[in-house]
């Protein structure tokens, strides 16, 4: 039996923007998937996927999760025949966590391990980004970095990606609360794509504007001036509304969480359902936000960025 695993992640900055060329910003986050691959006893390929998920999502991705295996297959050159896969792992199977991008990197280091391919990890990352494509058609490749490399990273798209590694002076506390609801990313990119070109000149103001900010917001990290990350992700969060990739659930999220006492609040990921992030340093002010978002009937998940 050979393992694999990948990281969950949020994006603190610039999602739907980074496919667009604009740098953002991700950090791993302290869930992972794991992988299991062995030989099979049986003819053919299985896959038992035991994560824990937001009800519905498994279902929902299951022939994303096909398409997904068969291009990691493809690009490691790996017949699939006569292998057993399991899915296991803390990170919840759920919309804006990652969990597409973990669940690729874990598989493809399984297999990397089980068939003794001995992938660099940054083999591993882009057999992961192959992977992504299953589950929304033109990845920006952020999520699979953040859940192979791990920790804070700063992300630009281009014909070759940047991708450097953010240091800050101590790990943050973070609430993650969850819609509940399983979104569609495709669908939420390709509907930012379909405004922007409907509207130029308005989404050439916000994404100049979110473009200005992520500059900020790498400083503010990178000084460790908290007060600063917070505000300027709640400016994220509104920029994000205005290219129309939030919800009611998820500005409900947010309101809970600056209200009771979240320095900063936005939706994490694709959005349109899935997950909201709350900047909560120190663990008195991440319980309170979590205990307030679990009071209001929703999932939360209390851990940590920058480790
Ligand atoms: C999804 O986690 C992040 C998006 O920006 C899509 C992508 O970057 O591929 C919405």
């Amino acid at each position: 039996m050979s393992e694999g695993y990948g990281y969950g992640k949020v994006i603190l900055f610039n999602e739907h923007f980074v496919v667009h060329e604009i740098p953002a910003i991700a950090s791993a986050i302290e869930k992972k998937t794991i992988a299991n691959v062995d030989d099979s006893k049986t003819e053919g390929f299985t896959l038992s996927d035991d994560r824990p998920e937001t009800p519905g999502y498994k279902k929902e991705k299951s022939s994303q999760q096909k398409d997904s295996l068969d291009r990691i297959f493809k690009a490691m050159k790996i017949d699939e025949e006569n292998v057993r896969m399991e899915l296991s792992g803390d990170l919840l199977a759920a919309s804006g966590l990652g969990a597409s991008a973990a669940s690729c990197t874990a598989i493809a280091r399984a297999l990397s391990n089980h068939f003794e391919l001995g992938y660099t990890d940054e083999k591993i990352n882009d057999v992961a980004y192959e992977g992504e494509k299953g589950y929304h058609g033109t990845p920006s490749g952020i999520d699979n970095t953040a859940s192979t490399f791990g920790g804070l990273i700063w992300f630009k798209r281009g014909k070759q990606n940047v991708i450097e590694k953010l240091k800050i002076k101590a790990p943050v506390e973070i609430a993650i609360g969850n819609t509940g609801l399983v979104a569609n990313t495709s669908a939420a990119v390709a509907g930012v794509r379909e405004r922007k070109e409907k509207n130029p000149k308005k989404y050439e103001k916000i994404f100049n504007e979110a473009e200005s900010l992520v500059y900020g917001a790498k400083e503010a990290l990178e000084s460790y001036d908290l007060e600063k990350v917070g505000k300027l992700m709640d400016k994220n969060h509104r920029l994000l509304c205005d290219i129309g990739v939030s919800c009611e659930e998820l500005d409900l999220l947010v309101e809970i969480a600056r209200k009771n006492g979240a320095i900063g609040a936005k939706l994490t990921g694709g959005g349109l359902g899935g997950n909201m992030v709350a900047l909560t340093p120190g663990k008195d002010m991440q319980e309170k936000v979590a205990k307030a978002i679990e009071d209001k009937g929703f999932g939360v998940i209390r851990t940590r960025i920058g480790v």
